[in-house]
């Protein structure tokens, strides 16, 4: 099946088996009957696929696992209550006390709170260097360092990092690769057939699509996925629930053809936002001037949907501009049908410090905008009468 075929079909017939329903049911049980003590031992002893319990798994939550396997032509997925705890439940389940991280400096600001200030409570330190020059990770490997974590495009400066290289060092090194896919999700980029052991994803983005669901996803081999499920997951409880793994079912029946149209959208308003005389930079990978062009161009199918922008006049020209838009929402989060346009520096970045965001090249001024799914003529029209004010 291609890729969209994936997207409709894959995970409904076996969520259904009783009334032939075309899309997958909502199941909402917490628990579920054993046809007797037999059986139920052999599901827990895992040597039957029968299901046990909600926290466990989920016929709903179990057809958006296989739908996701397909469209990352994985062999197996978890999915969680959300981004941050699919990237903290894989983190805890890979790194021990004493362990060493390195992670790229430019990556959500979540995360990056996780590995700079949390996990260093319980003994498990990260280095952030620049990946966008391989040679500074090599660099920075010691001889506790167990896993690589990062991002492409990164966020929020859409930096690309070359995947592949990447993942050749930490083979080198013997070291394990975390890499968030959020931004560039299938059909746009397959991080594993770039060498990438665990891909992890914030499903609230592009996956799902339309803003009114919070959930994230581990993918990888189905040896790894089985370790994390029998020796982490279960027991750290960050299950979804079956009417979210519902919602985003159907928001990716429509995935390839979003992704296309955000793409098409993206590349028109970074050229309008680029050609603007009150604009100092447009970051946009899709763009014949950004640095990682090429490179975006070789690894990924399409160049995604966000962008950002510095305004000339810094911080208060930011937010007279994020003030004065009309159709595009004000708002964090990206990925959605909706425009969504926010400050980083004041919003998804405050965690970092001053100088933190200076180390990671986020400047005062930046805006980053995930352009959505209207008229694209009407998002550059309502960004024209913003850039006026300013
Ligand atoms: C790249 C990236 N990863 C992870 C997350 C966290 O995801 P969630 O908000 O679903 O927990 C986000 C949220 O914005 C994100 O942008």
């Amino acid at each position: 099946m291609k890729f969209s075929t994936k997207s409709i079909k894959i995970g409904v017939e076996e969520s259904d088996p009783s009334f032939g329903s075309v899309v997958p049911p909502i199941y909402p049980s917490s628990t579920f009957r054993f046809p007797s003590a037999e059986e139920g031992a052999a599901r827990f002893a895992f040597k039957s696929p029968g299901m046990i319990y909600s926290r466990l798994a989920n016929p709903t939550v179990q057809a958006l696992e296989k739908r996701l396997t397909a469209m990352e032509g994985a062999e197996a997925a978890l999915v969680t209550s959300s981004g941050m705890s699919a990237i903290l439940t894989a983190i805890l389940h890979f790194a021990k006390a004493g362990d060493h991280i390195v992670a790229h400096k430019s990556i959500y600001g979540g995360t990056f709170e996780l590995l700079s200030k949390i996990l260093p409570k319980f003994g498990i330190k990260t280095s952030f260097v620049d990946f966008t020059d391989p040679a500074n990770v090599e660099k920075t490997i010691k001889k506790n360092t167990t896993i690589l974590y990062f991002e492409s495009p990164t966020n929020p400066l859409m930096e690309i990092v070359d995947i592949k290289t990447i993942c050749y060092i930490a083979k080198k090194h013997n070291l394990l690769t975390l890499f968030d896919n959020t931004f560039a999700n299938p059909p746009l980029q397959y991080p594993l057939k770039l060498g990438v052991d665990v891909v992890l994803y914030s499903l609230t983005k592009y996956i799902n699509g339309h803003s009114d669901v919070i959930a994230g996803a581990i993918i990888s081999s189905k040896k790894i996925i089985e370790d994390i499920f029998k020796r982490t997951l279960i027991f750290f409880g960050p299950t979804l629930s079956p009417f979210s793994a519902y919602l985003i079912l159907r928001g990716m029946t429509t995935l390839n053809e979003r992704m296309k149209k955000h793409c098409e959208n993206a590349l028109a308003v970074a050229k309008f936002l680029e050609k603007h005389p009150k604009i100092e930079r447009v970051y946009y990978p899709g763009l014949k001037s950004h640095p990682h062009y090429k490179l975006a161009k070789k690894q990924m199918n399409g160049f995604g949907g966000v962008l950002s922008f510095e305004v000339k006049g810094g911080y208060e020209a930011g937010k007279k501009l994020v003030n004065s838009v009309k159709i595009i929402n004000l708002a964090v989060s990206l990925g959605a049908v909706e425009s969504l346009i926010e400050h980083p520096a004041s919003m998804t970045h405050s965690e970092l410090s001053a100088e933190e965001r200076k180390k990671a090249g986020i400047k005062d001024g930046l805006i980053r905008l995930s352009v959505g799914l209207e008229d694209v003529d009407d998002i550059i029209q309502d960004l024209s009468q913003a850039l006026d004010k300013v």
